[in-house]
């Protein structure tokens, strides 16, 4: 017999327990609770498949499958007595379902390992992520929306190198951010329909040469089909990274979203005006209004791309099959989950309450010389110069406006024809932001027309 200290579970062969600084570093049970719903449901329908294949008992079945309903509120009701001698999760209710009933517990591990075992449940909880993330996307994606049908037309500036570079639509504006959280819902999918094989059954890594039936379980636990190769099966994190690949996209997109509302939301640009529900006071300065939510959605992605890199970072080199650097899968990607959803939740809200000041918008849109590409699109078509020529004149024209210290618009047609003499009145139909914006009517363009019209699409797309 093995002594009383060695492990209940795999004891057999040892004489003596492990030392403490052994069992700290291989408890997982301080994180791996998290995956108790998981857990339990696997093995309920584990319990299911082997009675109805003749391997265990029916009465074993219902009264495991009944005592791991009694671990599951146990743990629900935070009376679970969790044990770091006991490792992880699923021994921890494995042996408190042989408290609970005994015998019968004892036979819930056959054609199993704990492999398989923490391979689907990492698998299923990450696949609840996945359809979470969709969830919170798709709430941003409304809160946008919201936005872009109020100021479809409002114009602002649009920048590069954020220099003035031309006049845009507030609605464009926010619908470009549609469009990147649209392929971020899209990425999720993709993922969770690659993701939704099961690994149970596979074992150790082998498979078992009990009758299983791999099919029946994987249905149950809402799998559109058992993984094909075992050894894959229970050596492979390839769903978690992928999760975390697009939760990094994701949160790269909210980085930037973040960062221009911080912008925006500063006195030197005053474009939007954030609620108090989602602004903090200073301690010091009376007069502070911080964008503190997004400021910390810009962070975010420092945990999250950080548990990306962690996890490939554990998984590179390890040869198949199972080894316990996998233990290391979770914790991040647990992390990175929670940010990710936070982020999302904080994002909507914002979103949802802020305000865009319109008339700054449309003061900062005429300022910079915005329209000077209008000017020059104006000389190629109504003059029918080469457009290089155009940039030139046009060149000229903002540098004489910049010595005057006036917009485009302010110059007169006497000095506009001092740089070009064929220019005409008409010129100045181009050179204000309206319609300037009203003019970019290319699919995808610009044009208040075009902006209502994807967001039709997308509202079309999204009932
Ligand atoms: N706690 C372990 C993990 O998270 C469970 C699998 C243990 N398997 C093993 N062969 N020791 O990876």
């Amino acid at each position: 017999m093995a002594d009383q200290k060695s492990n209940a579970m795999w004891g057999g062969r040892f004489a003596a327990g492990p030392d403490a600084i052994m069992e700290a570093i291989n408890a997982s049970i301080g994180f791996d609770k998290r995956l108790a719903t998981q857990d339990i449901a696997g093995s309920r329908a584990h319990a299911a498949m082997l009675a109805a294949q003749g391997i265990i008992t029916n009465s074993d079945s219902d009264a495991i499958r009944e005592g791991l309903l009694t671990v599951l509120s146990e743990i629900e009701t935070g009376k679970f007595p969790f044990s770091a001698a006991l490792e992880d999760i699923h021994m921890n209710v494995e042996a408190r379902l042989t408290d609970l009933i005994g015998e019968p517990a004892g036979r819930l591990h056959t054609a199993r390992s704990r492999n398989d075992q923490v391979a689907l449940d990492f698998r299923m909880w990450v696949r609840d992520q996945a359809d979470a993330a969709i969830e919170g996307i798709t709430a941003l994606i409304h809160a946008l929306l919201g936005q872009a049908e109020a100021g479809a037309g409002w114009v602002m500036p649009g920048f590069t190198h954020l220099q003035v570079a031309q006049p845009v639509t507030w609605g464009h504006h926010m619908m470009a951010y549609v469009e990147m959280f649209g392929r971020d819902v899209a990425r999720f999918r993709d993922a969770r329909a690659r993701m939704n094989e099961s690994p149970l059954g596979a074992a150790a890594l082998a498979g078992t040469s009990f009758p299983i039936d791999r099919h029946a379980t994987a249905k149950a636990l809402g799998f559109d089909r058992p993984a094909a190769n075992s050894l894959d099966a229970v050596a492979d994190r390839d769903f978690a990274l992928e999760y975390l690949s697009a939760a990094t996209i994701c949160a790269m997109h909210l980085s930037r979203f973040a960062e221009e509302l911080v912008i925006w939301s500063s006195a030197q640009f005053r474009f939007v005006a954030l609620s108090d529900r989602f602004s903090t006071g200073s301690s010091i300065m009376p007069q502070k209004r911080n964008p503190d939510a997004a400021e910390l959605i810009r962070a975010k992605i420092g945990r999250i791309m950080g548990a990306m890199v962690g996890l490939f970072t554990v998984m590179k080199g390890l040869p198949l099959t199972y080894s316990k650097d996998m233990q290391e899968d979770k914790e991040q990607v647990f992390d990175a989950a929670d940010s990710l959803m936070l982020a999302l939740a904080a994002m909507e809200g914002m979103v949802r309450d802020m305000t865009a000041n319109r008339d700054a918008l449309s003061v900062a849109a005429a300022s910079g010389f915005s329209t000077a590409t209008d000017l020059a699109d104006w000389l190629v078509r109504e003059l029918g110069l080469p457009f290089r020529e155009a940039h030139h004149v046009t060149g000229s024209l903002v540098a004489m406006a910049e010595k005057n210290a006036c917009d485009l618009p302010d110059l007169s047609l006497a000095d506009m024809q001092s740089v070009h003499a064929k220019i005409t009145k008409g010129v100045f139909d181009v050179l204000g932001v309206e319609n300037s914006v009203a003019s970019r009517t290319s699919y995808g363009g610009t044009a208040p027309d075009q902006v209502r019209q994807q967001i039709a699409r997308w509202k079309e797309k999204l009932k």
